[in-house]
């Protein structure tokens, strides 16, 4: 059995008795109802995030403060360098978070140590219950595997970005920006990463075995939400964001596809894609894809 790494102790109490869902008020509820937002992070700080495509954790939080409620345990089963468990833990909530390459699994625990240590005095987590948060190396392949030999609890929400299929690979125009900032321009060069599978069908059957692991740990009525894109490659575009819906809905362990929000990105940087030829958009938005686990 791993030991999680403990937050702190504080008992639950409910503002909202009639909310079955979460912890917030009606008026907050409606607030994050609308399909799409801005989101525009400070840039980050903290040096250790060393990834090329992390997630802002302050937009994890505004999800995880909806889909679940204090003292709940969320999951990420591409947890990269730990935005989802730093937002879990300075939510009041725990977290496990699955993640194949060691060393980005080691920056998660970095990350969560630091979280750990800073959040004691937070207005947001002193009202929480027990927090706490765990890193597995591991293929999430092989997630509720792992999560019997550990005897960890059902979880109540997944949120996670996997890799957009190869285009970290592919993203010419971008990889020198990641260059220029000593980020890496692959995961790795592990076949079990799914980032390294060539086929867009093998890549979206790996994603579906994913979730459907994803969906054996899952509690019944619970929330995912997964982070990805529509992607651009070879000349054509692959509705990789419309093919995860249909793909994930499908049986045995088929998850109820529930909405989509759009997070609008308007402080990326215009690159001259296709100018003066043909085509190419600056794609400025990334979809959060809502399911639940209905069946
Ligand atoms: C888009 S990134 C996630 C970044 C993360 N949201 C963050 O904020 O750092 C996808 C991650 O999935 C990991 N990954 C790819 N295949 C995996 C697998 N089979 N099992 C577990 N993790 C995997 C990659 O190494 C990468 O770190």
């Amino acid at each position: 059995m791993l030991e999680p790494q403990e937050v702190r102790e504080e008992t639950t109490r409910q503002e909202f008795p009639r909310n079955k869902l979460n912890d917030l008020s009606g008026r907050d509820w409606i607030k994050f109802t609308k399909s799409w937002f801005v989101h525009r992070p400070e840039p980050r700080g903290d040096r250790k995030i060393r990834h090329p495509a992390s997630f802002p954790e302050s937009l994890v939080k505004d999800f995880v403060s909806f889909f679940t409620r204090k003292g709940e345990l969320v999951v990420d089963p591409f947890v990269g360098t730990g935005s989802t468990l730093v937002a879990a833990l300075e939510t009041g909530r725990s977290g496990i978070g699955f993640e194949i390459v060691e060393k980005y699994a080691e920056i998660s625990r970095e990350r969560v140590k630091d979280a750990i240590a800073q959040n004691g005095p937070l207005e947001e987590t002193r009202k929480s219950g027990s927090s706490w948060a765990k890193i597995v190396t591991a293929d999430s392949a092989k997630l509720s595997k792992v999560w019997g030999e550990n005897g960890f609890p059902p979880a109540d929400y997944c949120i996670t970005s996997p890799p957009y299929w190869n285009q970290l690979r592919k993203s010419h125009m971008r990889q020198k920006g990641r260059v220029e900032k000593g980020l890496d321009t692959v995961y790795s060069d592990d076949p079990d990463e799914i980032g390294n599978i060539e086929d867009y069908q093998d890549f979206l059957r790996a994603l579906k075995r994913t979730f459907d692991e994803v969906y054996k740990v899952m509690r019944p009525k619970g929330y995912l939400t997964i982070i990805t894109n529509n992607v651009f490659s070879d000349g054509r575009m692959f509705p990789l964001a419309f093919d995860t819906v249909s793909t994930l809905s499908q049986e045995p362990f088929g998850w109820t596809p529930k909405d989509e929000k759009v997070w609008c990105q308007d402080d990326k940087t215009l690159l001259p894609l296709g100018v003066f030829n043909a085509w190419v958009g600056n794609r400025h938005h990334q979809y959060c894809l809502i399911f639940r686990k209905e069946g």
